[in-house]
């Protein structure tokens, strides 16, 4: 009995306390972020941060170090703690259904971003950007680089793709697939190591040791001949960086570098697109996303109905999505994207 009144006594500090938090009024979010490791997250969480707080929410942002089930029980002390809304940035996106079904339960509304919640009813809606079109990006820059409607080739070229347990990097890897593929199958394209297929060519946890590891076998088995290896289609910057490294320690200088494609703007491959060592990236205004999504967040408070411009099949419904528009970033024009739009300083991208 005693124990029974125990737990009603601290059952009821917990509410209180969840209440007392918003005891001024603001709405609590909850943003969950896969890790810090990555660049990309940490502009992410801060941008959403800070955007969050001056529409006046009050922001529990959590980092889950790549760790699946932390990043569970960060979600579940969110809805304990009386979040309002959650907005998840997953690490494995088909891995949240029951800590999803507890905020469903809850009557927390879930907003999956970045990357899609699958296999899961619990999941209101998507932001993202365009991913089969990041890929398409990639594709069509290697397409037009190499003049592959008019050249003789053939090329050679390798892929490497993102996490197997991230829905968009298949769709990433797909976009750039798709464009290139005509060409793999007349032979303009040759992929030496035989490996065509996202399962091969995948990076669990999108690490750039990794890509690395990958390519450095891929480099002895298929290249140590002196065939060249004309283009390293790699999804991501987390990604490129490894394989870019590869092809340092295998010798090759900035100018005999293949083409290196890449995601994400990050500061060590933007400045390795400055030394030529990167030949381009996709740039994703983490800014934008976070906007979007506040904007999201402010509809589904207000009991406003988000406007989406897309759908995302994640195996068990169709999420209503916002799709974001991301842009090709070469030395060329990332002063314009990158500078003078004020992501970077100029200190940040000096050697
Ligand atoms: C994101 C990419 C990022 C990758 C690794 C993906 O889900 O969309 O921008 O490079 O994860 O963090």
């Amino acid at each position: 009995m005693k124990k029974l009144i125990a737990l009603t006594l601290a059952l009821i500090m917990v509410f209180a306390l969840a209440n007392m938090a918003s005891a001024d009024g603001a709405k609590k979010v909850g943003v969950a972020m896969p890790t810090e490791s990555l660049q990309r997250w940490n502009q992410d969480g801060a941008n959403m941060k800070a955007q969050l707080e001056e529409a006046g929410y009050e922001v529990d942002l959590q980092y889950a170090n790549n760790d699946v089930a932390l990043q569970v029980s960060q979600i579940e002390n969110m809805i304990l703690n009386g979040a309002d809304v959650l907005v998840v940035a997953s690490i494995d996106g088909g891995a949240l259904d029951t800590v999803l079904a507890q905020a469903k339960e809850a009557g927390i509304p879930v907003i999956a971003y970045d990357r899609l919640l699958t296999g899961t009813l619990n999941v209101d809606y998507y932001t993202t950007f365009d991913n089969y079109g990041v890929g398409t990006i990639q594709g069509t820059y290697v397409k037009e680089a190499l003049d592959l409607d008019n050249a003789e080739g053939p090329f050679t070229i390798e892929f490497t793709a993102g996490s197997p347990d991230d829905n968009n990097a298949g769709l990433f890897f797909k976009g750039a697939y798709d464009v290139l593929a005509p060409y793999i199958d007349e032979g303009k394209l040759v992929i030496k190591s035989g490996q065509t297929e996202f399962e091969q060519v995948a990076t669990p946890a999108w690490k750039s040791e990794t890509a690395q590891a990958r390519m450095d076998n891929i480099l002895t088995a298929f290249y140590s001949d002196g065939t060249k290896l004309d283009v390293a289609l790699c999804s991501n910057d987390s990604t490129a960086l490894g394989v870019t490294n590869s092809l340092i320690s295998f010798g090759l200088s900035a100018e005999e570098m293949p083409i290196i494609t890449g995601q994400d703007c990050d500061i060590p491959n933007t400045k390795n697109m400055i030394k030529g060592l990167q030949s381009m990236s996709v740039f994703k205004d983490t800014r934008t996303l976070a906007e979007q999504t506040v904007k999201m967040v402010g509809d589904l408070l207000e009991g406003n109905v988000p406007e989406t411009n897309a759908t995302y099949d994640n195996g068990v419904m169709e999420v209503p999505s916002f799709n974001c528009t991301p842009v090709f970033a070469d030395v060329n024009n990332y002063e314009a994207l990158l500078l003078d739009s004020g992501y970077y300083t100029a200190d940040q991208l000096a050697d």
